[in-house]
């Protein structure tokens, strides 16, 4: 074994180029466990250390550990040109292995050794860069600048523990493939700075919800009736809530109960629908398959399409995420934002107007993707202005006020990536964007006349509509 070190260590010192690449073996190694160690004891967490340590540096460790071997061909090529008689350099270009020879032996095993411990090496740094990869600082930090807008509404909603790639790519080898190959397109579209801004939505390629929703939730579990209480507030001087009572049908489980998830993830049939714009939000034509074979085609009543296009056309099976576009990347619009912080305290009720004037320059700037500072000195402007009272007497709570409202500016507003609160559609009701309205709008209609509902008892019960003390929310005891 020592002998070997030492035939190795030969070989090594034999020639610059082997030289070279032991050194930048090393070197890497070192680095790699020095960083290693430093992201474990918690000391960086930078999203860049990943390609350091998992992609920069191993490369360099490959490449020293390939330069070693040919270092030694080359310098044993060179001894062969200039005329070196030994008699191991007789057989050719190639060494012998030549077994019953102690040195080859000695040789062998060093090398042996040292290879395995190489491939462990390269194995753990390539799993361990996979794991990375998949991670949502990768997906979400690495490419700051133009994932920013949805990084940021991911972590700030139901689902910032569960990772992109959970719902991104699934489970199973061919998505895995699929899902680096479109990896590496992005990043080259990043070098190269020709991805569109903002990012176009929808995904097209994304994967069936039932492979990646459904890992997670199940849905023939039974929900029934939902109560839902909306609390807005009026543009008036002492921001008065008001509120909107919902009780929303979701209905599910197995039985034929009346319901949205009853109706539209109900295994007796499948929904298909045809669009005919980018976004998917002018529907066309619908058509439900029921199992048993029927067949019924609704049409919107001014569609432009012919009856070539639409038998040339591609359907889309409707799934989960036809409703559930945003179940991470969740933008709501300033009024909404606003109300939801007035009504944790963070934005003070006491503030006179303050909920009018907060929605007006919210909306006002984010409108022209201004800087944050335009907000605030047009509020504190506006008060300075017709009631100098509040900057006196309650410069705290509005001095608190405008850093919530900074921070939700923040989350709405993304100038570089020209992304705001309503830049992408969201599906789920019909305020904000069409949504549900889409197809339920009593004008999609079927050759027999039937049509999509948009009857405002079908998907929910209005047990009340901005009421500034809605009598149900006492009979239910809801506190307000
Ligand atoms: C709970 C599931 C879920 C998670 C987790 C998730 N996404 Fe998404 N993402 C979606 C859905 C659904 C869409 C919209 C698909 C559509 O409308 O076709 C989307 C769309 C996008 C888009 C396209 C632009 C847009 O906003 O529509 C980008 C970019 C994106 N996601 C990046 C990410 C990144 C980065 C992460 C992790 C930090 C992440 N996503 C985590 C479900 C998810
Ligand atoms: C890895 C598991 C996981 C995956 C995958 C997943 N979810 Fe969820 N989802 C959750 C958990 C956990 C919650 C509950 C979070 C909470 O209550 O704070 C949740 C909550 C929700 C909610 C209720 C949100 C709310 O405002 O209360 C909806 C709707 C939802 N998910 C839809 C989806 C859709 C659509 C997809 C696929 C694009 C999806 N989920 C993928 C785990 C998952
Ligand atoms: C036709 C549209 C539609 C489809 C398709 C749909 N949902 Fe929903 N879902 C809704 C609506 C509407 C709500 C209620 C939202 C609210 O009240 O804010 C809801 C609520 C939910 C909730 C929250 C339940 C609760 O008790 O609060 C979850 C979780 C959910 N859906 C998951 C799914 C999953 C998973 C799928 C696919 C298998 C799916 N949905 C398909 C429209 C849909
Ligand atoms: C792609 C078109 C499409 C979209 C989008 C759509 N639906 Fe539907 N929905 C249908 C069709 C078609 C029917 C069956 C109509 C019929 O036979 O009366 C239906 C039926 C329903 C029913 C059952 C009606 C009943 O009479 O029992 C409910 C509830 C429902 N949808 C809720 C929703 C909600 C909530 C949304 C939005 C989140 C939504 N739908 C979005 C196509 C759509
Ligand atoms: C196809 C299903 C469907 C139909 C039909 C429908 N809605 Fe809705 N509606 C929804 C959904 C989904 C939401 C969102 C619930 C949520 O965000 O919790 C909603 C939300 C609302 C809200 C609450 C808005 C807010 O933010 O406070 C009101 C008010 C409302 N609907 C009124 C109506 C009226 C009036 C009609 C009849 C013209 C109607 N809806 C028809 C599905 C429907």
């Amino acid at each position: 074994m020592r002998k070997g070190v030492q035939l190795f260590f030969g070989v090594l010192t034999s020639n610059a180029i082997s030289l070279f690449g032991a050194t930048l073996v090393t070197i890497a190694a070192l680095f790699i466990v020095f960083f290693m160690l430093l992201s474990y004891l918690g000391h960086v967490n930078s999203p860049y250390l990943g390609i350091l340590v998992f992609l920069i540096l191993p490369t360099f460790f490959v490449i020293g550990l390939v330069l070693v071997p040919a270092g030694a061909l080359w310098r044993r090529r060179q001894r062969r040109i200039h005329g070196d008689t030994d008699p191991e350099l007789a057989a050719g270009f190639y060494p012998v292995l030549d077994f019953n020879r102690a040195k080859t032996r000695q040789m062998f095993t060093v090398v042996g050794i040292l290879t395995l411990v190489n491939l462990f090496t390269v194995s753990l740094i390539s799993y361990q860069g996979v794991v990375y990869s998949e991670s949502p600082t990768f997906c979400g930090q690495v490419c700051h600048t133009v994932m920013e807008p949805e990084y940021t509404a991911y972590l700030n909603s139901p689902h910032s523990h569960v990772a992109c790639v959970d719902c991104h790519i699934g489970p199973g080898a061919s998505w895995f493939v699929k899902a680096k190959l479109s990896g590496l397109r992005q990043v080259i579209a990043v070098a190269r700075k020709s991805y569109s801004t903002p990012i176009e939505t929808p995904v097209h390629n994304l994967r069936p919800s039932e492979e990646t929703c459904e890992e997670c939730h199940w849905p023939k579990k039974f929900s029934g009736d939902s109560l839902r209480v909306h609390k807005h507030y009026l543009d008036d001087e002492s921001n008065t809530p008001s509120y909107t009572v919902l009780l929303m049908h979701l209905g599910g489980g197995r039985s034929a109960s009346k319901g949205i998830h009853s109706w539209h993830i109900s295994e007796e049939k499948d929904t298909y629908y045809l669009a005919s714009d980018e976004k998917r939000q002018k529907i066309d034509v619908v058509r439900v398959q029921e199992k048993g074979g029927a067949l019924t085609e609704y049409r919107m009543s001014d569609t432009t399409l012919t009856g070539a296009d639409i038998a040339a056309g591609e359907f889309r099976r409707m799934d989960c995420i036809d409703c559930h576009n945003r179940p991470t990347h969740i933008y709501k619009p300033p009024a909404t934002l606003i109300d939801y912080a007035i009504t944790d305290g963070s934005i003070s009720k006491e503030i006179p107007f303050i909920r009018m004037k907060a929605v007006e320059e919210f909306t006002a700037a984010g409108n022209e993707f201004a800087p944050w500072t335009q907000v605030d000195e047009k509020i504190r402007a506006y008060y300075a202005e017709n009631n100098p009272e509040v900057l006196e007497t309650m410069k705290d709570k509005l001095d608190a006020s405008l850093v919530t409202l900074e921070r939700l500016y923040r989350q709405s507003v993304f100038p570089e990536m020209k992304v705001k609160w309503d830049t992408y559609p969201d599906n789920i009701g019909h305020t904000n964007s069409i949504g549900c309205f889409r197809c339920h709008d009593d004008s999609h209609a079927s050759s027999d006349g039937k049509v999509i509902s948009q009857d405002c008892n079908v998907c929910h019960t209005v047990l009340a509509w901005e009421e500034e003390a809605p009598e149900i929310l006492n009979q239910l005891e809801v506190p307000q």
